[in-house]
């Protein structure tokens, strides 16, 4: 098993086995733009591209904010869900609980590359994962896994935290975001924390080199479908054989 350690920028910097889950929710919603409205328009393009009854992969299920907007909705999906921290998994087993859609979800505790090769699935979510883990190889060989267990044809969303570092629009967009959270009433010692963290955990690259990634994944490009200062959302379809 390849450790959180070795893949991620910064293990440390994101613990998600320690306090990171129980502060997520309340960061979530005020740092990233359209985090409330980002989950339902997700879902209403992979309904589109997949239909009612599908499989579904949820890569980095974290405090179950996938499960808990699609599953509801989407009565005929069956979701599996992977995160490498337990703890994590057991939040979105208890939000699947609370919801009533266990029957619907199965939530694996390891990483996508651990399931099954011959797994086919229609669809796949990718949110807010793939900015922790550095452009080493490990960001291709995630996005390498997920595509692998997608049926050609299939529809993968990839939403992400990234920029070219170099570019000058990088530090303004950068002091806005910090803005932002201000506006948005993050602030103090939360605020300095975070700040913290993305400067250690978060391995940023810019937009050309995230869709050579998912170029090399065998995932063309269907539209960019969200953007919101430094994040940004694609949704993609896994390459049909030629
Ligand atoms: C910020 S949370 C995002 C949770 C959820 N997708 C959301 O947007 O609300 C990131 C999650 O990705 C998980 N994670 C980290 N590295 C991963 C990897 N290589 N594969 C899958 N999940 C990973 C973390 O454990 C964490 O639960």
């Amino acid at each position: 098993m390849v450790s959180n350690a070795v893949i991620m920028q910064d293990a440390q910097a994101f613990n998600f086995d320690g306090d990171y889950g129980e502060i997520y929710e309340d960061l979530a919603h005020k740092v990233i733009p359209g985090y409330d409205t980002l989950f339902p328009a997700t879902l209403a393009l992979m309904m589109e591209r997949i239909g009612m009854y599908a499989h579904v992969l949820v890569v980095g299920c974290g405090t179950g904010r996938e499960i808990s907007v699609f599953a509801p909705h989407a009565p005929g999906w069956r979701i599996t869900a992977v995160d490498p921290a337990i703890e994590m998994v057991r939040f979105t087993e208890e939000v699947a609980a609370r919801l009533g859609v266990q029957v619907q979800t199965d939530v694996r505790h390891g990483y996508v590359h651990e399931l099954s090769a011959s797994a086919q699935f229609d669809g796949a979510t990718v949110i807010n994962v793939m900015h922790f883990l550095r452009d080493d190889g490990a960001k291709d060989q995630l996005m390498q896994s997920v595509a692998a267990r997608i049926r050609p044809g299939g529809t993968v969303a990839l939403f992400d935290l990234h920029g070219d570092r170099k570019a000058p629009y990088f530090s303004l967009f950068y002091e806005a975001w910090k803005r932002y959270m201000t506006l948005r009433g993050y602030e103090d010692m939360a605020k300095e924390s975070l700040l913290e963290r993305l400067a250690a955990g978060i391995a940023y690259v810019s937009e050309a080199r995230i869709m050579e990634i998912c170029a090399h994944a065998g995932l063309q490009l269907v539209r960019k479908y969200w953007s919101g200062l430094l994040y940004g959302g694609w949704l993609l379809e896994r390459a049909r054989a030629a």
